[in-house]
C-alpha cells in the first residue's frame, strides 16, 4: 500500500485523500481557463450551496435509511434521463434554476451522489435533505440530515477541495460562492402540527422562538465556516398546501389558518434574526427572501401565471400522496400535463411552478447577492 505514497513521507498519510489530490491535481490542470458564466452585474459567481429541506434536496435522501424519498416514478419524470432521481418535484427544483440563473450549471447535484467528479464539487452542491428542519426533532424523527449534519458534510467538502486545489481557491470558492438555505417548512406542518412532540411543550410563539434561534446559529456557523453570501428563503404559506387543507381545512379544504399564521410569525422573526446578524457578521451579505407573499398570490390567482389546479397536487388524488405514497401505483389518476398544476404532490410545487418562482425572488434578490 506505501507504494502509493508519493513526496516526502508525511505522518498518518490518508491513502484516500493522497489519491483524491493526485487525480484532482491532473483535473484541475484540466479546469483552468473553463469558462465561468456572467450574472448581471459582471460579478462572476465560482459556485452555489444549498442548505435545508426537500425543496432543494436533489437526491441526498436516497441513500439514507430514512422512508422520506423520491427517488422512483413518477418523481423526476419530466428530467432529462441520466439526471439521478431524488428530487422532491417532476423536474428540477429551485436549487436548479437559481444555479442555473447565476450562470454556473443547469443542475445543482446532490453532494452524497457518489458519482460527483472534481469538477461538479468545485461549482458547488446541496447538502440539504428532505424532511430537515430548524428543529433538530425534524430531521432525528425521519433519520434525514440535520442542519448541523450538513455543516458537518460541508466542512468535509471543504476539507477535500482544499486539498485538490489548495488554500486559496478553495477559500474564493467558499467566500464568493451564493449559499440558499430553505426549510422550516417540516418544523410547523409535521413535527409541530402533525405530532403531539413539541405541541405538547411549546405555542406557536415560543416554537417559532426556538426555530429563529436555531436559523441565527446556523447561519453564525455557517459565515464561521467561509461563506458570506446567503440567501434565506422564507417559509410558503404552509396552510396553503395541499396536504394541510386536506388534513386540516375541513370539508371545503380550505386553508389551514394556523400554519399560515405560523409561517408568517417565524418569517418575520427569522428577518429580524438575519437583520442583526448582518451587523454581527462583517462583511456578510445575508439576504432574507420572501416566498410567501409571491406564492400566495400564485395559490390565489393560478390562471395569472398559467395554472389551472392549485388546491391539489398532480400526483394520485393530489390531496395527500407525497414521498412513498406518490408511486407507479397512482399513475391511473396522475395527471397527465403537469405544467397545469402548482403542485406536483401534496407538498411540493411542480417544476413549472418553481420556475415562476425562483424567476421572481432571482429578478428581486440576486442583486443584493452578488
Ligand atoms: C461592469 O463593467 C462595466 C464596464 O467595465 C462597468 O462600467 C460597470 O460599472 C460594471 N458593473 C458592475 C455592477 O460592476
Ligand atoms: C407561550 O408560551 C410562553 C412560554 O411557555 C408563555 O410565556 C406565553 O405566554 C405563551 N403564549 C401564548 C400566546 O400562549
Amino acid at each position: 500500500m506505501s507504494s502509493l505514497q508519493f513526496g516526502p513521507p508525511r505522518p498518518r498519510l490518508d491513502l484516500r485523500l493522497s489519491w483524491a489530490a493526485l487525480w484532482a491535481a491532473v483535473l484541475v490542470s484540466l479546469l483552468r481557463g473553463a469558462v465561468r458564466a456572467a450574472p448581471p452585474g459582471n460579478a462572476t459567481v465560482p459556485a452555489a450551496f444549498a442548505f435545508g429541506d426537500s425543496i432543494v434536496d436533489p437526491g441526498n435522501n436516497n441513500g439514507l435509511a430514512t422512508v422520506v424519498k423520491c427517488n422512483f416514478p413518477p418523481y423526476g419524470r419530466d428530467l432529462n434521463p441520466g439526471v439521478p432521481l431524488g428530487r422532491f418535484s417532476n423536474g428540477r427544483v429551485p436549487s436548479d434554476i437559481f444555479t442555473e440563473k447565476l450562470g454556473i450549471k443547469k443542475f445543482l447535484p446532490a453532494y452524497l451522489d457518489p458519482n460527483l467528479k472534481l469538477r461538479d464539487l468545485l461549482t458547488g452542491v446541496s447538502f440539504a435533505s428532505g424532511a430537515n428542519g430548524y428543529d433538530p426533532l425534524s430531521a432525528k424523527s425521519t433519520s434525514v440530515l440535520t442542519l448541523s449534519d450538513q455543516l458537518d458534510l460541508y466542512t468535509k467538502y471543504m476539507e477535500s477541495i482544499r486539498s485538490a486545489v489548495g488554500e486559496e481557491r478553495a477559500s474564493a470558492i467558499a467566500s464568493e460562492a451564493i449559499y440558499i438555505v430553505c426549510t422550516g417548512s417540516n418544523d410547523i406542518t409535521n413535527t409541530y402540527f402533525g405530532t403531539p412532540l413539541r405541541s405538547s411543550q411549546y405555542n406557536i410563539s415560543s416554537y417559532t422562538d426556538l426555530m429563529a434561534s436555531s436559523a441565527s446559529s446556523f447561519l453564525r456557523e455557517l459565515y464561521g465556516l467561509g461563506a458570506r453570501k446567503i440567501g434565506v428563503l422564507s417559509l410558503p404559506p404552509l396552510g396553503c398546501i395541499p396536504s394541510q387543507r386536506t388534513l386540516h381545512g375541513g370539508p371545503g379544504r380550505g386553508c389551514f389558518g394556523s400554519a399560515n399564521e405560523a409561517a408568517a410569525l417565524f418569517n418575520s422573526k427569522l428577518n429580524a434574526g438575519i437583520n442583526s446578524l448582518k451587523e454581527e457578521l462583517p462583511g456578510a451579505r445575508l439576504v432574507y427572501m420572501d416566498i410567501y407573499h409571491p406564492l400566495l398570490t400564485i395559490i390565489q390567482n393560478p390562471a395569472r401565471f398559467g395554472f389551472e389546479v392549485s388546491t391539489r397536487g398532480c400526483c394520485g388524488t393530489g390531496n395527500i400522496e407525497v414521498s412513498i405514497l406518490c408511486n407507479s401505483l397512482d399513475d391511473p389518476e396522475t395527471c397527465k400535463d403537469d405544467t397545469n398544476y402548482l403542485f406536483w404532490d401534496s407538498y411540493h410545487p411542480t417544476e413549472a411552478a418553481y420556475r415562476v418562482l425562483t424567476n421572481q425572488v432571482y429578478n428581486k434578490y440576486a442583486r443584493q447577492l452578488l
